[in-house]
């Protein structure tokens, strides 16, 4: 009964990201989907037009929009920059979804909640602190009003990807783990280490139910820095010691949330099975990991 039915088709923006490489490995190597990641160089969130075009012609069912600035000092020193990608580039995806019908898919940002050290969940007011985290939240606005069959997807603090990603903090300590015999790292910040592979699978687990709408989704359990670095000196098996100290020590443009963990409040209520520990995930990158920088 499936003869003639088409493949489902699966659009990624900011295609050669960190999160968006594990994704469209993850997606090709567990679902019959058929994936294209183009990069930024190929397909730009801020040109209407040729988003537009590239979308009509190629007709995805759904778009999985990870594309942005991340970088928070960056964005907070050129706020124009920040809100062209990730808040009117967003406007961009969402409009074209929704008058093509496509369903849409947003990676959002953790960084929306105020300083409390607590999981904050869907439900707890957004504080935004940051240039970053105001585009980035006016990006899930734009996609309320656009597009109606949406997911507004919260991921937590991101490790995965291959070590030449920018946004590879694990492979990043792992080296200034090997170089210097301590190392300082903030005991005053705290957030959700989450992996990217795990989060592809749940996201696929959640598109599945058709219950659109606003989730976290992170590795369970809450960190601080300095614990989520001594892990990672651990998994490697490395001796440094990891000194504990306050985020004075790293000066930074942005002023970032003291707290960014997450609860996963919804996907609870949806009644997804819970995610595994981050301790867990992460000794399953670093695996991966080692196996790629050939450390065996
Ligand atoms: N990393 C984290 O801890 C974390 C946590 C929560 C949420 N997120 C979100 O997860 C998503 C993926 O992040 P990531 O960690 O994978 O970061 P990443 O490696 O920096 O990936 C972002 C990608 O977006 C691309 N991009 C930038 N401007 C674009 C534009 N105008 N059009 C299309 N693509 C564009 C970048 O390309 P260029 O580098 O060539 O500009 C980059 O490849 C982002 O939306 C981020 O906000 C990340």
């Amino acid at each position: 009964l499936d003869i003639g039915k088409k493949p489902f088709r699966v659009l990624i923006t900011g295609g050669r990201g960190m999160l968006a490489s594990d994704m469209a490995g993850t997606f090709s190597a567990t679902t019959p989907w058929i994936i294209k990641a183009p990069g930024h160089g190929e397909l730009d969130v801020t040109a209407f037009q040729s988003l537009k075009e590239a979308l009509t012609h190629w007709r995805p069912n759904m778009v999985v929009h990870t594309g942005a600035v991340t970088d928070a000092d960056l964005c907070q020193r050129q706020p124009e920059l920040a809100y062209r990608v990730n808040a009117w580039g967003t406007a961009n995806v969402a409009r074209i979804c929704g008058q093509l019908g496509i369903e849409l898919v947003y990676i959002s940002t953790c960084g929306v909640f105020d300083d409390e050290i607590k999981a904050n969940t869907e439900y707890n007011p957004v504080t935004l602190k940051t240039h970053y985290a105001r585009a980035k939240y006016e990006g899930e606005l734009a996609v309320k009003e656009f597009t109606p069959r949406h997911y507004i997807i919260r991921p937590g603090w991101l490790f995965g990807g291959l070590p030449h990603h920018r946004k590879n903090f694990v492979y990043r300590r792992y080296l200034e783990c090997f170089r210097k015999p301590v190392v300082l790292s903030a005991g005053d910040r705290f957030g959700s280490p989450s992996y990217t592979v795990d989060l592809a699978v749940k996201i696929r687990e959640l598109v599945g139910t058709g219950a659109y709408g606003t989730y976290h989704i992170v590795n369970e359990g809450l960190s601080s820095r300095h614990e989520y670095v001594q892990e990672i000196a651990r998994c490697f098996k490395l001796g440094t010691t990891i000194e504990e100290t306050t985020s004075q020590q790293f000066p930074r443009v942005a002023d970032v949330p003291f707290c960014e963990a997450l609860d996963n409040f919804n996907l609870r209520l949806l009644g997804l099975k819970p995610m595994a520990p981050w301790q867990d995930a992460l000794a399953r990158y670093v695996h991966r990991l080692k196996k790629m920088l050939n450390l065996w």
